[in-house]
């Protein structure tokens, strides 16, 4: 500890604006100037700081976005004003048709704001008193999902505006266009399938039960309306978007207002192209009527407002000439096939490969080098051939076949059961180990900052590194000997190579690059088991007891750590210093009738409420699910538990599942007092 309580308070206060500045930096203005690990750092020290000193917590702290528990639904939200949408234009005449209209009802001309269109999902945030007390999906319109928990986790939302009004803004939640490469490359390199646009990514992270998953996905909303403006101080809609910017929300800065639709028209142009560089995707132009009594005026129609309409700009595609497709071996031993064409425009960048996921792929697209396709930037991001034009094929050409063989180091690839990929399972080929060797370093496995892609291929070239483990046996006199390698540098790069082995636990786990155990599954297990030597010995059984792992992640870590050579590996890295231990706070389990068995808890407990008994029930070693089944052991069923305990009583009655055992509260506790959990 070492704070007086003075200096405890004065550093949670300059933490938490710091934090919140670096959040402004990452979303706002897309120019972060903090590593991740940093602002790591910042937040860890803060919530360190609170859990010190309980009387500085706070429901409006940066701290609070993230670790709420797993919500076992969600729970629906009546949207109060409907959730509309926008009829949409794709072309000049339609959008002269709309202001004719617009023009007609009013009776003269008026003037429109125009925004960018946010490709992300719509959600709506409402305010009571200054705080953010509910986030909800726009759903039907009418009726969404209450995502609260979720929209707490993102960064560029405020818990709390700078003046205590109650307001309700809608706006748009999006994953940005960096984020959404990195998580679907982290999907591709896990085996799960990547998200088509970051829309769906936006939308898929929203939706998760766990906030911590949602708060790893690094999201941001901007904001586009509010709701019921014209009971607020405001007669314009860019007006109340000053407004709420300066209580704090992100609205949607690129805005115009335009005089005449040959101005709307003007700005949609210059915004075509302009658009790519936007740190976000984005699809279109909203054009609205700026003054609120005359949108009152203009009304509804029953699906959207007469008073907006929403002009799509047509996807980006292209035709050109398949020349090659490579094949490239990945860090798994995933053989990924990459189409390499004549260089093309799209979507503001120029583009010559995109990856092909898969020889299946290629096969039912009947993709042949030689042939006219057609890519497209799915997203506005990521280059994908839609199509091959067989038609204009001028010559039979020959169909793509996979090699037998490994394209770098010539062992024959296999295609695993149920997977669609072939691999190399050559544990010394080159590929592997400098794939494996790049993703050690990155960002976010150990972050060896400097140690690039370039430098590993350097030092392997050189003989200067075979394994991980060598990294750390790199002297200053190995790095002097490379091209391009000063004192200066050297320093640098030694320097992070030493800061790298005073990482918690989960990042070497992660960097390790065991098969299926992605950034998130490499903190839950280093959270569960604290030590590597704990983990190194945890059976499959053991391991599919803590959440989110399931038997077939067990069976990769158990499998892994039985491999020749990796307890060597380990051992090496231990006795070159680098930490083996979760640094961050962890979960002490005791052992109980809970352990290892899955439970759920329905209705409420008098005695405690539900993060409490979460946390009860993952100290006794349980695992928490949504719904009761065949494979539910407890039921924890407080007061008014519905049809969670009908269908637990159902089960155990047909004898679908004889054993599962109905818990009320006092028997829970008493579980719980025998653990020693209550105070
Ligand atoms: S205004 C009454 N403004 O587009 C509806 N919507 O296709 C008011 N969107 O559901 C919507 N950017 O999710 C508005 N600047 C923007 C927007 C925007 C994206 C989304 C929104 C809406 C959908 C309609």
């Amino acid at each position: 500890m070492g704070l007086t309580f003075e200096e405890a308070r004065d550093r949670v206060e300059a933490l938490r604006r710091e934090i919140e500045y670096h959040n402004r930096r990452y979303y706002t203005e897309d120019n972060p100037s903090i590593s991740d690990a940093d602002w790591d750092a910042l937040m860890r020290e803060l919530i360190h700081l609170e859990s010190e000193y309980p009387e500085l917590q706070s429901d409006t702290s940066p701290s609070q976005r993230v670790g709420a528990p797993v919500a076992a639904g969600f729970a629906k939200v009546e949207h109060e004003i409907p959730m509309l949408s926008l009829a949409n234009a794709y072309s000049t005449e339609e959008l002269l048709e709309f202001d004719r209209r617009v023009r007609q009802v009013i009776g003269r001309d008026v003037t429109y704001v125009c925004e960018l269109k946010i490709d992300g999902l719509a959600v709506s945030l409402r305010y009571e008193q200054g705080k953010l007390i509910r986030g909800a999906t726009r759903g039907d319109g009418d009726v969404g999902e209450d995502i609260t928990q979720n929209i707490r986790t993102i960064r560029n939302v405020p818990l709390q505006l700078s003046e205590p009004v109650s307001l309700e803004v809608r706006g748009e939640a999006y994953m940005p266009k960096k984020a959404f490469a990195l998580l679907n490359e982290q999907r591709e390199a896990s085996g799960e399938m990547p998200f088509a646009n970051p829309r769906n990514a936006a939308a898929g992270s929203l939706r998760q039960l766990d906030p911590a998953i949602a708060a790893s996905r690094r999201l941001g909303v901007i904001v586009y309306q509010l709701a019921q403006a014209e009971s607020y101080p405001v007669e314009y809609h860019s007006e109340a978007l000053e407004w709420v910017s300066r209580l704090g929300l992100p609205a949607n800065g690129e805005r115009k207002i335009c005089r005449s639709i040959a101005d709307v028209i003007a700005y949609i142009d210059e915004w075509a192209e302009k658009r790519h560089t936007l740190p976000y995707a984005t699809d279109g132009m909203v054009i609205k009527v700026d003054s609120l009594a005359l949108q009152q005026e203009l009304g509804f129609t029953a699906k959207s407002p007469r008073w907006a309409i929403a002009y799509k700009y047509a996807a980006e595609q292209a035709e050109t000439i398949l020349r090659d497709i490579e094949l490239s071996v990945g860090r798994t031993g995933a053989v990924t096939p990459t189409a390499v064409f004549d260089p093309v425009q799209l979507a503001g960048t120029t583009v010559s490969r995109a990856s092909l996921h898969n020889e299946d792929l290629i096969r039912e697209r009947d993709i042949r080098v030689g042939d006219v396709i057609v890519v497209q930037k799915a997203g506005d991001i990521i280059p994908e051939v839609i199509k091959s034009l067989a038609d204009r094929r001028t010559f039979d050409y020959p169909t793509f076949a996979m090699p037998e063989c490994c394209p770098q180091c010539g062992e024959p690839l296999r295609r695993l059961d149920g997977e669609v990929a072939w691999r190399c399972v050559n544990p010394s080929c080159p590929a592997l180990i400098r794939e494996s060797l790049i993703h050690f370093v990155s960002r976010d496995a150990m972050n060896i900052e400097g140690l690039g892609e370039q430098w590993i291929a350097i030092l392997l070239e050189k003989g200067l590194i075979h394994t991980v483990a060598d990294l750390y046996r790199l002297t200053k006199s190995d790095l002097l000997q490379l091209d391009r390698m000063g004192e200066k540098l050297a320093d640098k790069l030694l320097d992070a190579i030493e800061q790298s082995k005073r990482n918690s636990l989960e990042r070497l786990l992660f960097g390790l690059g065991i098969r299926h155990v992605g950034e998130k599954a490499a903190k839950t297990l280093a959270q569960a088991y604290g030590t590597m030597q704990n983990l190194m010995s945890a059976t499959v059984d053991s391991l599919v007891t803590v959440p989110d792992v399931g038997p077939k992640m067990a069976e990769s870590i158990a499998g892994y750590f039985a491999t020749p050579g990796v307890q060597e590996l380990i051992r090496d890295l231990e006795d070159l210093g680098l930490n083996m231990d979760y640094l961050g706070q962890r979960i002490e389990k005791v052992e109980s009738p809970f352990t290892g068995k899955t439970i759920v808890l329905t209705g409420t407990l008098a005695q405690a409420d539900r993060k409490t008994a979460t946390a009860w029930i993952e100290r006794l070693g349980g695992v928490i699910t949504g719904s009761v089944s065949a494979k539910t052991d407890f039921v924890v069923a407080g007061e008014k538990a519905g049809s969670k305990l009908e269908k637990a009583q159902d089960l155990i009655r047909s004898g679908k599942n004889p054993s599962l055992q109905i818990l009320d509260e006092g028997a829970f506790l008493q579980l719980v007092d025998a653990a020693g959990l209550r105070d």
